[in-house]
């Protein structure tokens, strides 16, 4: 390949975690590298005065919500199902907000949520009188992109995502006491700092009317290269200066580094003068990422093409003819048995996966370094597969 452009990802070594007796496919999170992140989040909590929610959509593996509760003010919700599972799980606060509520999402947040954030004017007339003591806030959308992938820009023109400055209605403000917004995609404080100006330029009067503002998601606050002093001088500067609550509700800054695919390999094969090994995972199936945003993952003792003697191409095991993860190079020659670590796939797989093809999904497992032990806390089977068919 690759007519495709894809990254490669800013990543740190994954955890030190020995994979020879894990099952595969198996994502394995390492509680360490977690508690590492959250005491960042924590930290800046601490020293700014905002609360930090752990956005589900990103990493929900509610087996480690009482670790995350030790640090983080709760959970954002995109969906009723999150909101239960982080009310249920958690048990601290829980925030949604999505494009557009129905009547029966609705009836079911209501009992759930602390806050509502909705997407529209229309969406806020129709449900307001049903909202009872929940905080409702509105999604603006501030109309200044930092994304520069289209698929994942939410200021991208024509989006359906925030109410716009023309669009906004100030004299349908009352009963609103929160303002969100969510414009960056694995970004720095760089742009937050940017955004914010923007924000406030343009919302000025808005903000000068309600009691809490929501940053949205997108920090890569844990990222090695993020500049965090920066970020807590710009929520503390917006505090002093605006007198209000701030929430940021980062998904990927929680489990980003913290764990890894484990998958081996099935069989080799070749055509047109090119390795390729068959895998006993997916790209679209089990990170389905790799393909969307798209990007090349990082492999654990593997190189880009060329940077090692032996070249392969890396496949899944479902029919899609674009079921291929990238092209590598190792230092020596695959053999069917070997175990492959995909690194930093903690976010954005589990949430997202599917068993297409009937695949399995990957067991969900936890290492403690501590211990250095591994224990595997979910096994998926036939009756996962089944019961999302009927
Ligand atoms: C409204 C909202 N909040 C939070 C997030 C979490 O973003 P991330 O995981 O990139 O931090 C997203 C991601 O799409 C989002 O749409």
């Amino acid at each position: 390949m690759n007519e495709r452009v894809v990254h490669d990802p800013v990543v740190a070594p994954p955890p030190d975690i020995d994979v020879s007796t894990v099952e595969t496919p198996a994502y394995v999170i390492d509680l360490g590298r977690l508690r590492k992140n959250l005491a960042i989040l924590g930290d800046v909590q601490a020293r700014t005065g905002c609360k930090i929610l752990l956005a589900l959509k990103g990493f929900a593996m509610w087996r480690v919500f009482p670790v995350v509760g030790e640090y983080l003010a709760g959970i954002a919700a995109s969906s009723p199902h999150e909101a239960r599972l982080g009310r249920e799980e958690l048990g601290k606060e829980v925030h949604a907000y999505a494009p557009a509520y129905s009547e029966a999402d609705i009836a079911e947040l209501v009992t759930l949520v602390d806050h509502v954030v909705f997407n529209s004017f229309s969406q806020w007339q129709r449900f307001r009188s049903t909202m009872g003591g929940v905080a409702c806030g509105m999604r603006i959308n501030p109309q200044h992109s930092e994304v520069p992938v289209a698929l994942y820009d939410p200021c991208a023109a024509g989006s359906r995502l925030g109410v716009t400055r023309d669009e906004f209605r100030a004299d349908q403000m009352d009963g609103l006491s929160g303002l969100h917004f969510h414009t960056l995609c694995e970004l720095g404080s760089d742009a937050l700092e940017r955004t914010l100006a923007v924000v406030e330029d343009r919302f000025d009067a808005e903000l000068r009317r309600v009691e809490w503002v929501n940053f949205g998601g997108g920090h890569h606050i844990t990222r090695p290269d993020y500049d965090v002093e920066r970020l807590v001088g710009i929520v503390q500067g917006f505090r002093a200066r605006r007198g209000l609550a701030v929430y940021l509700e980062p998904g990927e800054a929680i489990a980003i580094n913290t764990g890894v695919l484990v998958s081996s390999v099935l069989d080799l094969v070749r055509n047109s003068g090119i390795d390729i090994a068959i895998l006993d995972t997916s790209a679209t199936a089990h990170m389905p990422d790799v393909l969307e945003m798209p990007y090349r993952p990082v492999i654990v003792g593997a190189g880009r093409p060329g940077e090692h003697a032996h070249a392969y191409r890396l496949g899944g095991l479902t029919c899609l003819a674009g079921d291929v993860i990238g092209d590598y190079s190792f230092p020596r020659r695959l053999a069917v048995g070997d175990k492959l670590v995909f690194a930093d796939m903690a976010h954005y797989t589990m949430v997202k996966n599917t068993t297409f093809n009937g695949v399995r999904l990957p067991s969900i497992a936890l290492h403690d370094p501590a211990t250095s032990t591994i224990e595997v806390v979910r096994r998926f089977g036939y009756p996962d597969y089944k019961n999302r068919l009927s």
